[in-house]
């Protein structure tokens, strides 16, 4: 099966990026580590980082007619702003797992509330770049 991996504005500076709260590992060492492991379970896996709100609900809305049995997304400061992104995971019905790197609920009031959690199959938060090690074992678990 087709696996989409979105990662949300800001993403692209993992490992430079707060290292305190976001850890050391990069985004291009995620997506391997995400690949290597969805390739040896006889899956594709591509990802997509985008600063753009656009261009994720673009992507998005392309995985309606390009195969995509499951997306992990990471919306980052999506999360707590995004009502579009919403809709358009809403409207392709595609199954999907919310990550974050830290966990939300432990940290500025604000980001407690997302616009994702109760329309994603799963969330897993907390766990630094294992969130998506995680979400990746639970996403396989169901093709
Ligand atoms: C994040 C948490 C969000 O609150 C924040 O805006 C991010 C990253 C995480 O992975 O921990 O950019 O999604």
């Amino acid at each position: 099966a087709r696996l989409l991996v979105l990662h949300g504005p800001n993403l692209n500076l993992l490992g430079t990026r707060e290292p305190a709260v976001y850890g050391h590992t990069t985004l291009a060492d995620i997506n391997a580590s995400l690949q290597a492991t969805a390739e040896a379970a006889g899956h594709q896996l591509e990802s997509l980082q985008s600063n753009a709100e656009h261009t994720l609900v673009d992507r998005i809305q392309a995985a309606r007619s390009d195969g995509t049995a499951f997306i992990l997304i990471n919306p980052a400061a999506f999360t707590h702003t995004s009502v579009a992104i919403r809709d358009a995971l809403a409207a392709v019905a595609i199954p999907f797992i919310e990550i974050h790197l830290s966990n939300p609920h432990a940290r500025e009031p604000f980001r407690a509330h997302s616009y994702f959690s109760d329309k994603a199959v799963g969330v897993i938060c907390g766990f630094g770049a294992d969130s998506y090690r995680y979400a990746l074992d639970a996403a396989l678990a169901r093709l």
